[in-house]
């Protein structure tokens, strides 16, 4: 009798806008063959701290004119006359998110610098690797979660159009935040995962469905040893839980 043959095709997802593959590679070339592998399953990306002094911005234009969505996590961390004006000088390249730290006057002065572009500014709340005790070590006496919805009421005052937290906190933000206000986290992770250096994290779907609008997901893409895989199973993760 011959043998049935039993053909198993696995769908693949389309790329989600709201997944951020952060770029934290050590050379633009790395960068530039992780965009080629995951082709078109991914359409978002975000150039950090790692690229940005090789040639990250200029390789941000680039996937801009691709047509890919890009923010540049520079973390702007100064006085408010020098934020206001490096945002000026980042404005007209058409990314789409830009994080700043710092006071509301700071938050408010990159809101000034981004005028009429497309740019979001993201404020950054806490970082997701601190936790409560890492924050006392620094001398913050808040915990973690009283100083990250501290600094989102700040962030509203200041203007911005959303915050960085992580996903942990995003319930509590999506609450007190006004319609189409962005919430950004990191901090993401398949179930069982590995934290690396992250303290505050969840899943995909749970970060989507406890109010993050956009999830940014570095080394379990960019570390896996299928990239593409861990795309489909992230992509999967976000919609088996969210909508
Ligand atoms: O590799 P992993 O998924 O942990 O990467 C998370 C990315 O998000 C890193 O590029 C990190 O710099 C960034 N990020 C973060 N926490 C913030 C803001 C940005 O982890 N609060």
């Amino acid at each position: 009798m011959a043998k049935e043959i039993t053909k198993t095709t696995t769908k693949t997802i389309t790329a989600d806008p709201r997944l951020y593959a952060a770029l934290d590679l050590p050379t633009i070339e790395d960068a530039r063959a992780l965009v080629a592998d995951l082709g078109d399953s991914v359409v978002s990306y975000k150039i950090g701290l790692q690229l940005i002094p090789i040639g990250g911005t200029e390789f941000g234009k680039e996937l801009i004119a691709q047509g890919k969505n890009v923010f540049f996590d520079y973390k702007l961390h100064d006085i408010g006359a020098t934020v206001e004006k490096a945002t000026r000088s980042l404005a007209p390249m058409g990314a789409d998110l830009l994080t700043v730290h710092g006071t509301p006057d700071v938050m408010a002065a990159a809101v000034r610098g981004r005028g009429h572009s497309r740019l979001k500014i993201m404020a950054v709340t806490v970082l997701t690797s601190l936790d409560d005790e890492a924050l006392m070590e620094m001398g913050y006496f808040m915990k973690a979660e009283e100083l990250v919805l501290h600094r989102v009421r700040q962030a509203i005052r200041a203007g911005v159009d959303g915050v960085i937290s992580s996903p942990l906190e995003a319930e509590k933000i999506r609450a007190m935040v006004p319609k189409g206000f962005l919430v950004v986290t990191p901090g993401v992770r398949m179930p069982g995962g590995d934290k690396g250096d992250q303290k505050r994290v969840a899943t995909p779907g749970s970060a989507l469905q406890n109010g993050a609008s956009h999830i940014v997901v570095g080394r379990p893409i960019s570390q896996a040893n299928d990239p593409r895989a861990a795309v489909q199973a992230i992509l999967a993760n976000m919609h088996a839980l969210s909508v």
